[in-house]
């Protein structure tokens, strides 16, 4: 709900983003308050296709230090910014540089296929990157007989195996601690409140949720499956901060969470006052050193190569 305070700040930010020749881009699970001052709101891969193409000067990035990372190193020349530098991944941390090429040496010739939920000095040490809207794509871009290493969400991992029918698929034990809470019965109690609503599924959710899917998609996937489709309600698995951009276009539709615990706090730790402060500083800044910067660019290209 905007107030007086909230309108106050959005009208402060807009006149600090033209005078920093700013752009604002923002995650589906941000506070809607954030969507709503952005100049884009999109997932993680449509976020990394405008930080490359962005003639801007700064990049505020509303979402998590991952997708900061990622947006310097597609555009070393801009300042790249993330209101508050404690907003991290946990799934992100759950794979690191050391982890990574001790897996590497245990399965000789693999491809490394990174989610971009990883950090800079992991891509570096990866082959290609994946979003959950191109996972499936990048997978069948690998030749059949060369084996892969997935890393670091199981749960994506595993559904991109069976999508690709890979059997020569190492997937890491990662998981996100927000989408691995829902369970089936979860899902299961609100389809009986709403025996009609389709099931929108994240493919972070764990199998026996995806199970349950009229649809498995990315966030950009499950808002193109609800407004193509003649339903008119759905149950949305994934991070209630998409309610307000499913609302906001399709305000025909009944949208309803599937769980309350579907809510990460990192996500959510990014607030109007947190993008003020960060377009009046020019802080927190996020950096990545040249020589990562150079190896991670060649799994995000790879990646944005394919259409
Ligand atoms: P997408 O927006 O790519 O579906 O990713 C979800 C996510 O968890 C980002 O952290
Ligand atoms: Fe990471 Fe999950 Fe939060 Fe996305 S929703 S940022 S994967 S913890």
């Amino acid at each position: 709900m905007p107030t007086e305070k909230t309108d106050g700040l959005s009208g402060e930010i807009r006149t600090l983003k033209e005078k920093r020749k700013a752009v604002i881009l923002s995650h589906f699970y941000q506070r809607p308050e954030i969507q709503e001052v952005a100049d884009f709101v999109g997932d993680s891969l449509e976020l990394s296709r405008k930080a490359a193409a962005t003639d801007a000067e700064v990049i505020v990035f509303c979402g998590v230090h991952f997708m900061a990372e990622s947006a310097a190193i597609l555009s070393p020349d801009k300042v790249v910014l993330l209101p508050e530098k404690n907003a991290g991944c946990p799934m992100a941390d759950m794979v690191d540089a050391e982890a990574l090429r001790a897996a590497k040496s245990r399965t000789p010739g693999a491809v490394v296929v990174c989610y971009v939920n990883t950090s800079a000095v992991v891509k570096a040490e990866s082959d290609i990157a994946c979003t959950s809207a191109n996972a499936v794509k990048v997978v069948n871009s690998i030749p059949g007989d060369k084996p892969i290493l997935f890393i670091p969400d199981k749960n994506l991992g595993r559904y991109v195996a069976g999508k690709t029918a890979r059997n020569n698929m190492t997937v890491w034990e990662g998981f996100c601690n927000t989408h691995h809470k829902l369970t089936r019965s979860d899902v299961l109690k609100v389809k009986a409140k709403h025996p009609e609503a389709l099931v929108l599924v994240h493919p972070e959710c764990r199998p026996e949720v995806a199970d349950l899917a009229d649809a498995v998609a990315s966030t950009s996937g499950m808002l193109k499956f609800a407004g193509e489709s003649p339903a008119r309600e759905f149950i949305v698995c994934t991070e209630t901060g998409i309610l307000h951009q499913f609302r906001k276009r399709y305000p025909g539709k009944e949208f309803y969470p599937a769980s309350n615990k579907l809510c990460c706090p990192n996500m959510k730790a990014t607030t109007l006052e947190k993008v003020r402060r960060a377009l009046a500083t020019l802080e927190p800044r996020i950096t990545v050193p040249p020589d990562v910067r150079e190896k991670a660019l060649k799994s995000l290209e790879r990646m944005l190569a394919i259409k």
